[in-house]
Formats: C-alpha cells, structure tokens, sequence
C-alpha cells in the first residue's frame, strides 16, 4: 500500500511538472526515476536480447509498381509472403519523397524540443481533445512507465481545425497525413490483391478512411537496462506505417526471438494490425514489437495508425472476417466488432503484452 500510494504521488508530480521524460534529461538526471523501472528488466541486460540475428525483416521496393504489370504481381507475392509470415516488412522507393519524410521528423523534434511554456499547453489527458501531448497514454495503469514523450491526433477522415494545432508541425503534420494516405490506399490495394480479392476491396471496407498521426520522442536514456522507450505490444490498427529516425531500437517478436528493425534511411515500415488479423481469419499476422530505451538520442519516429473509431468516421461499422476468404476448411476465427469496440477493449487491459484478439476468437 505504502509503496503504491509513493508511485502515484511521483507519477502525479511528474504529470504536473508537463514537461515530459524530456524534462527530466534537460533536469540532467543520471538515476531514472523509480516510475520508469520495468522490474522484470531488472534480471537481465535488455539490450542483450537484441540478437544479432539470423533474420532479418522483409524490404520490399515499390520502384516501377504502377508501370509494369508483372513488377506488380511480384511485389504483391512479396507482400503476401511478408504479411502471412512476419505482418511487418520495410518498404523502399515507396513514392513518399525524403524532403518530406525528414521534414516531419524535424517538425516532430521541433514540437518536442520548443519552449516548454508554450508546449506546456498541449499538455493533456483529456482524449477528446484533438491534439494530445503526454508522457505515455496509460501512464497511471501501466505498472511501469515508458522513456518517452508523444503527440498524437487523428487527421482523417475529419481533419482537426488546423487553429488547434501547434503551430511549429501544423502544416507539416496535415501534407504528411495527406501524403500517408495516399500511400496507405496503396497498400491496401496490394493487401486486397494479397488475399485474391480485388484491388478495392479493403479500401471499400474503409480500412484506410481513417488515420491517426503519433509522434514519439525518446530521449537518450542514462539507465536504458532499467526501462523501455514502448512495451511490447500489437497495434489495434488495420495497417501501421511508421517513420523512423536512425537511432534504432525498434523490434519485433519473430519465432520467439526479439529482432531489430534495421534503420534504412528514406524507408517506412509497414505493419499488419490487429483489426487486419481479424479481417483476414489470421491469414495476414498482427505481430508483436517494442522499442528499447537507448543511451543515445533522442530518437524520433513518427506512427500512423489506419483505424477509425472515434468521434467521426464509420465508427458503427462490423467487421469480421471477410466472408470471400472463408470455407469449410476455414471457417471463421473471431467474432464480428467495431474499431471502437475492439480498441476499448485493448485500451482497457493496458498493453500487458497480450494480444486484444484473443478475446475475439468464437
Ligand atoms: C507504435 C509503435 C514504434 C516506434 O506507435 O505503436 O510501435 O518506433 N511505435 O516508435
Ligand atoms: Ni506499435
């Protein structure tokens, strides 16, 4: 009792001061506050579990996609392959220009790294807010906080009032939505095809209507065995497509072994989600990943999530597994839900390093 009513008095104190993790490395920190302490990483070196691995994550390169119609095909059988196998590759020659992809890095660190009184304001959590800034979204439930500040705010299908965000990523966060989008219907094209449906088929299914923008900022760490920068998770999304700086750090579960997504500059890494897993009857895989704390940064990385399933959108929408790919031999695996329901749910058992979809299965 004694030691839970200290953790949320130091994580109320820390919430107030508004100034994120950041704020306690500008505070110069060499001990990590006890709040940050992931106890089970007490046991072991974090970092060793980073194996220099025999595998390595998919790449897939999209030059000539819409030019040669055989190109095509064997891009969609890479992306098959890399969604049953992994639900995660790294896509090259995406069409997504490198001006614009280190534009909204810069502007991410620009948020993170201005004045603290005018970041201060953005300080919230109140989720029905349009832009959020925070340390961490479960900060009070999670049993041990994570290295990093975020902003996150949903930019489509209804854009944010543009007055509402800051003015230091405004127009950088609305051409870079924009510019995702496009390549986020795409991909879903490539994922139809994927699964022998047509090329509109997600799409229609509105997998790609909705999109939501997460700009993480981890500062270099003084004690990274101690904590993470993002706990092991699987993203309630249809699709992911993430920016990342060249700090490294991210990783995904692959055959039971934590493997690094290597940093390839002018590249995005595109993950199957969770809603995906459930549409496709597990045919395409949600996979687990999580990013350790470093001694070096900060690094940047910038998350967009394809999920709608607040305020606006087609919140009320069904989705099960798509009746096209079921059978006899493949009878359906989960239960029909809606985005929303599916995210409040996974957003009431807190990142534990479970998967939500368990809890779907018929
Ligand atoms: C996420 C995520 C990874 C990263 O936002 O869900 O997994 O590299 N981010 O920040
Ligand atoms: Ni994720």
């Amino acid at each position: 009792m004694e030691s839970n009513y200290d953790r949320r008095s130091e994580l109320k104190a820390f919430d107030e001061s508004k100034a994120g993790v950041k704020g306690l490395v500008d505070a110069g920190v060499e001990k990590i506050p006890r709040i940050f302490i992931h106890e089970q990483n007490k046991h072991y070196n974090v970092s060793d579990s980073s194996c220099d691995s025999k595998f390595s994550i998919p790449i897939i390169d999209f030059e000539g996609i819409d030019k040669d119609v055989t190109l095509r095909d064997n891009i969609v059988n890479k992306v098959r392959d890399a969604c049953e196998n992994w639900g995660i590759f790294q896509v090259v020659n995406h069409g997504v220009e490198v001006t614009v992809l280190d534009e909204i890095i810069d502007r991410i660190r620009g948020f993170h790294e201005q004045d603290l009184e005018v970041k201060k304001e953005f300080y919230t959590r109140d989720f029905s807010r349009s832009f959020i800034y925070n340390t961490n979204f479960y900060f009070y439930q999670a049993p041990a906080a994570n290295w990093r500040d975020t902003i996150y705010c949903s930019m489509a299908p209804s854009p944010p009032n543009p007055a509402e965000l800051p003015e230091i990523c405004r127009d950088t966060m609305i051409d870079y939505s924009n510019k995702v989008m496009k390549l986020g219907l795409a991909i879903s094209e490539l994922l139809s095809e994927a699964l022998g449906l047509k090329p509109n088929h997600l799409k229609d299914m509105g997998c790609v209507e909705g999109l939501s923008l997460l700009g993480h900022y981890y500062p270099a760490c003084p004690e990274p065995d101690l904590t993470m920068g993002l706990t092991k998770h699987s993203d309630a999304t249809f699709l992911t497509i993430l920016l990342q700086d060249q700090i490294g750090g991210l990783q995904v579960l692959y055959q039971n072994q934590w493997v690094d997504v290597i940093t390839i500059p002018g590249s995005l890494v595109v993950n199957v989600g969770d809603m995906m897993q459930l549409v496709s009857n597990d045919k395409f895989k949600s996979i687990f990943h999580r990013v350790l704390a470093k001694n070096v940064g900060p690094r940047i990385s910038v998350a967009c999530f394809f999920r709608t399933h607040n305020k606006q959108g087609s919140t009320h929408r069904i989705y099960g597994p798509i009746k096209e790919l079921l059978s006899k031999e493949n009878p359906p695996i989960y239960k029909d839900t809606t985005v929303k329901d599916y995210v409040s749910y996974v957003q009431s058992i807190v990142l534990d390093g479970n998967s939500g979809l368990e809890h779907f299965k018929i």
